[in-house]
């Protein structure tokens, strides 16, 4: 077998800012993720994703890029990146980097040059537009940011282009020097020896004719407009030459796409050698609200998993990339709340629902892309300051939650819980007051446990820790990592799949619920198979237990 080594990859993702801080400035960094390999390594990852470190106003936490080059202070340096991807490598570690290619922050040179009026050479590095005859926006588009994508710049009373906040406007893809300076940066980040890129937003890099209109939006309304900057056809074209010419450098190097809207056929196609390697999609969760409260603002329901939806996306996944392509097998990122207080149980289940989710998950066919701290079972974090979420909405939720009579506490756990900010707690490396991230308050805030952290979790051979180092060794055979996957008739909560490689063969079950389900027929063949993973549920039972997970092989 001819295999790229990312095949076989599992991912740790750090979020630089909460990994761990050895300037202590409150903020992590670099020397923190160079202190920490040992740790990464023991855990059995083998690549880690970096979420962005160069320069940056810090708008949107590094995505928003005014310097390419250079490292932002507040990460570290040059010599300290390089001094990161040495030691990385030391350990057998691969590194990959966030890629920006969307957009920049409006403070980059390009930008700060394109704003100087219509002739400037870089005014064609963005995208820009002239109001509708009657004085309003180009069009109904909305940002995902909130607000129209459309910002006003008074000089020449045109409007630029963001998809994302106002300090971030987008590239103009058709501008072939805008692909000449990407493919400058990226050669030279591969020249510094990272083995990849996660290419941020890239489903986005094209945008249709501005003079469309969303449908049925009454006049003055905006609305979202995937249709006209997600997914047009020209986006494989501009990738395409964009990652050809990196390839041309680094044939092996891993390419992981962040598509977020992207559905499996999607996802397939845009899987390709001169496209990407694997794609992060958010099209696999499900949930359903588990309890309307006319108290409780809508979007901020109480959700539980929807298993039987979620088998049946993860099942489609499984089946369409199922030849020479890799689904990514992930339950959480930066951009959403964690694993086990979004889709498990963070209060009676903690651990076991942590445990099974894992199992279900990462025992698939594909590539694991694991969360730092999702290894500790970390929940999402206790956040005491409205102003700490970025959605434009949180301020006006509060209100609303304090008004019908929640408490403060309660009403930022119901935001937090639907929120991006619940992931980027700091790292919990012990239980001292800031969690041994820093000995300074952090940029964000801490929870700090007295069970759930590194050294803890170290020396409890039945912490959640432990448990990651158990199953991502498994993941690393080759009949976890490329066995054939075939789904065994079970209950809609309940995962069950047959793994094949060769002569090996593993049977994984896992109730991904806190509800009793019905037990899968294939458990009453497994006399000459052995347990090698197991929550120790009885099978005796009448039923399957909250979240039990058993993995057999034979
Ligand atoms: C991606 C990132 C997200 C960021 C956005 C804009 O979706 O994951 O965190 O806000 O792109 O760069």
């Amino acid at each position: 077998m001819n295999q790229n080594w990312w095949e076989k990859a599992i991912v740790y993702q750090i979020y630089p800012k909460s990994f761990k801080d050895a300037n202590n400035d409150g903020i992590g960094d670099l020397k923190g993720m160079i202190e920490s390999l040992d740790y990464i390594k023991a855990l059995g990852v083998d690549t880690l994703w970096l979420n962005p470190i160069f320069i940056s106003p810090q708008v949107d936490n590094g995505y928003d890029i005014s310097n390419y080059y250079a490292i932002d202070e507040i990460f570290g340096d040059l010599n300290d990146v390089e001094k990161l991807i040495e030691e990385a490598h030391k350990r057998e570690l691969k590194i990959i980097f966030d890629l920006v290619l969307n957009h920049t922050s409006s403070e980059h040179p390009w930008f700060q040059e394109a704003i100087k009026g219509p002739q400037n050479i870089y005014r064609d590095y963005y995208l820009w537009a002239d109001a509708k005859l009657d004085g309003s926006y180009p069009n109904n588009w909305e940002s995902f940011f909130g607000g129209s994508v459309w910002e006003k710049d008074h000089k020449s009373e045109q409007y630029y282009f963001h998809l994302f906040d106002k300090k971030m406007p987008d590239l103009n893809w058709k501008n072939p020097e805008v692909k000449k300076s990407m493919v400058d940066i990226a050669k030279f980040w591969l020249a510094k020896g990272i083995d990849g890129f996660r290419l941020d937003a890239f489903i986005h890099m094209v945008k249709d004719d501005f003079s469309l209109d969303v449908q049925g939006v009454p006049d003055g309304e905006i609305a979202l407009a995937e249709e006209y900057y997600a997914n047009l056809p020209e986006v494989k074209r501009f990738l395409s030459e964009f990652i050809s010419e990196i390839r041309e450098i680094n044939p092996n190097c891993f390419i992981l796409g962040e598509a977020a809207s992207a559905t499996p056929s999607l996802a397939d196609s845009y899987i390709r050698e001169d496209l990407c390697s694997a794609v992060i999609s958010f099209d696999h969760f499900e949930e359903k609200i588990t309890s309307k409260d006319v108290k409780i603002p809508k979007g901020l329901e109480s959700k539980t998993i929807d298993a039987k939806r979620m088998k049946e996306n993860l099942i489609d996944w499984q089946e369409t990339l199922a030849v020479e392509k890799y689904p990514t097998l992930y339950w959480n990122n930066h951009d959403m709340p964690r694993m086990v207080s979004r889709f498990g149980n963070d209060k009676e289940y903690r651990d076991k629902s942590a445990k099974a989710l894992a199992t279900g998950m990462y025992l698939l066919r594909g590539i694991p892309v694991i969360l730092y701290g999702e290894e500790l079972g970390m929940k999402n974090l206790e956040i005491d300051n409205i102003h700490t979420f970025q959605s434009p909405k949180a301020v006006d939720q509060h209100i609303q939650l304090l008004e019908n009579g929640f408490s403060k506490e309660d009403s930022l756990a119901i935001i937090a819980s639907a929120n991006k900010e619940a992931s980027r707690g700091v790292m919990q490396w012990d239980r001292t007051s800031h969690a041994g991230f820093s000995t300074q308050a952090s940029w964000i805030g801490e929870n700090v446990e007295e069970t759930y952290n590194v050294e803890f979790e170290m020396k409890d051979e039945n912490s959640v820790l432990h448990f990651y180092q158990r199953l991502l060794s498994l993941k690393k055979e080759d009949l976890f990592s490329f066995g054939a996957v075939t789904f065994l008739e079970s209950d809609d909560n309940v995962l069950a799949y047959k793994r094949l490689f060769e002569e090996e063969e593993a049977i994984v079950i896992c109730n991904l619920t806190e509800n009793f389900a019905e037990i899968p027929d294939c458990t009453k063949e497994l006399d000459q198979w052995h347990l090698v993973i197991d929550s120790g549920d009885s099978l005796d039972n009448e039923e399957l237990a909250p979240y039990t997970y058993k993995v057999y092989r034979r």
